[in-house]
């Protein structure tokens, strides 16, 4: 079984696909943690954002074994990997990665922004999930502060828009539920909550 999860940032879909994945036995890939580590990979060799041959050559690098998400979670990463990810021939790069995790024996749970769209569109189980801009800043900014960044609640609300606007409107894969998909708000639903309406939807699937 494919459980393809996607929703805007800190929407609560990492979790959720994390805790599916946990309980189904299924293996997990949060992809936007390519986009990170593309990001990341760019600027510690020194180039810009916009070096498109540059992001490409990292996107073909990655290696999904060697992520040290320690230095990928931060805020400074999330609005790199937004810049890296609008870049058509990083997409590309990172498709088959992606797909051949998603085919392994079994199934697998991937989360992202394309996932259901572009990655799997063949996927038994599709949740988008959403959540309100305050529920969301709110959670990402405790996630941040837990991190010990020091962040006021205002820039998150800036980061979180100016991020899912740039991932909704960008021309290749942007952020959108597939026709197919479930809708799943978290707004009013803690960790459990949501996790126990999510696996509700995946035991719909014959
Ligand atoms: O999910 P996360 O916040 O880690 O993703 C970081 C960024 O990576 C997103 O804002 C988005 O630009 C990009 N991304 C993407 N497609 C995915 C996963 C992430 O474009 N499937």
């Amino acid at each position: 079984m494919i459980i393809a999860i996607d929703g805007p940032a800190a929407s609560g879909k990492g979790t959720l696909a994390r805790r599916l994945a946990g309980h189904l036995k299924l293996p997990h890939l949060d992809t936007g943690l390519l986009y990170r580590a593309t990001a990341r990979a760019l600027i510690e060799h020194g180039h810009d954002l916009a070096d498109r041959a540059a992001a490409v050559s990292a996107a073909r690098s990655l290696a999904l074994t060697n992520f040290d998400e320690t230095l990928l979670r931060g805020r400074e990463m999330a609005e790199a990997a937004s810049v890296v990810a609008a870049i058509p021939e990083v997409r590309a790069a990172l498709i088959d990665m992606q797909r051949s995790f998603a085919r392994r024996p079994g199934g697998a749970v991937l989360d992202g922004r394309d996932i259901g769209t572009v990655i799997c569109p063949e996927a038994d189980c599709k949740i988008f999930v959403t959540a309100s801009d305050e529920a969301r800043a709110t959670r990402r900014a405790l996630e941040l502060r837990g991190r010990g960044e020091k962040v006021d609640y205002a820039a998150v609300v800036e980061d979180i828009r100016k991020r899912d606007e740039r991932d909704s409107s960008r021309s290749t894969a942007p952020l959108k539920p597939a026709t197919d998909a479930v809708m799943l708000d978290t707004t009013k639903l803690d960790v459990e909550g949501a996790f126990r309406a999510a696996l509700a939807i995946v035991e719909t699937v014959p």
